[in-house]
């Protein structure tokens, strides 16, 4: 285990169960409150908790809306969010309090596109399909018609939002053959580009995307991003995948546009509400359902809280944070 913690008088609320490697070293280190049983506490839960704490280290599961931020005991200077994403946390409210925030990019980067593709080729090759289908022994011999997909190589692959996520799912879609055409609110550099065309906007992106891959940050402008008017712009038959945030789906849109066949397939690993996702996706045999698996590997769990106590320790002895938010 990395690092150790100069400041073993810290206590640290874990809102969480974390990876063996990582609790060990927070229990190490800190006066750690864990959450053996890992329930899910709610926001009045935590503003207990918390109290007489320093710090907290929680996911993405738990709200810091602008209402628990004030309600924090004052004792909590930092939070360290075991996510890249920060939609649960209101970061302008963290400001005013002089609260740190600090979360996860980069370490989960590779992990995150790998279930991109993932998605993409899922969906594309009817992969949840066909092993539904030999499992229920309904598979009755190879024809040469049976259960054709669509091929990625030689396709357009549209990737809105052109962060680290995005650049390294364009990067995976290169190694499939395919041409990279993106959105990002503004054009990248040529080294970051690398031959990729830009589009201004996201519906000229939508308009070329035979295989559209959602890699954007959730936010107030891209909730339900992928609506019925959007979907429309797509090719006849592309294919969806969203590793992103579920928020910047419309659910009923892409359903429908699924039962019609106006898109080939989906594959979706984050969902609006969830682990409560919209009872439509379960019956469609074109929709490819992951739980969140983007950063799920053992080795980038265990770097996102490494990342989470690298912050800890670094704000506990009067250092710079590694990735800050605020
Ligand atoms: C992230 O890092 O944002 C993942 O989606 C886990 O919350």
């Amino acid at each position: 285990m990395p690092g150790t913690n100069p400041s073993e008088q810290a206590k640290i609320l874990v809102t969480r169960r974390m990876p063996v490697n990582v609790e060990a070293r927070v229990a190490r280190d800190y006066q750690a409150t864990l959450n053996a049983d890992d329930r899910l506490y709610s926001s009045a839960e935590i503003v207990d908790a918390a109290q007489g704490h320093d710090g907290i280290f929680c996911c993405s599961t738990e709200t810091f809306s602008a209402d628990v931020i004030s309600a924090l005991p004052e004792s909590v200077k930092i939070l360290a969010t075991l996510s890249v994403g920060y939609e649960h946390i209101d970061i302008p409210a963290a400001q005013k309090r002089g609260l740190k925030v600090t979360n996860t990019p980069d370490v989960l980067t590779d992990a995150t596109a790998d279930v991109a593709i993932l998605c993409l080729l899922a969906a594309a090759r009817r992969g949840a399909e066909g092993d539904r289908l030999v499992r229920a022994d309904q598979w009755h011999g190879w024809y040469t018609t049976m259960m054709l997909g669509t091929h990625m190589s030689g396709k357009r692959l549209g990737v809105f939002g052109m962060g680290r996520i995005g650049r390294a799912v364009a990067q995976r879609g290169r190694g499939f053959g395919m041409q990279i055409h993106y959105h990002n609110r503004s054009r990248l550099s040529d080294e970051l580009e690398q031959g990729a065309t830009f589009h201004e906007t996201p519906e000229s992106l939508l308009a070329v995307s035979d295989f559209f891959s959602i890699n954007a940050p959730s936010s107030p402008e891209t909730q339900k991003f992928l609506n019925a008017e959007r979907i429309a712009l797509l090719p006849d038959g592309a294919v969806v995948a969203n590793t992103a945030r579920g928020n910047m789906v419309d659910d009923d849109a892409l359903i429908a546009a699924l039962q019609s066949g106006k898109l080939a397939g989906a594959g979706l690993d984050v969902f609006d509400g969830e682990p409560n996702i919209h009872p439509g996706y379960r019956s469609l045999d074109n929709v490819f359902l992951l739980p969140h698996l983007g950063s799920a590997t053992h080795e980038t769990r265990d770097a996102m809280g490494y990342c989470c106590l690298d912050n800890l320790d670094a704000f506990f002895s009067g250092k710079a944070c590694p990735t800050p938010l605020t």
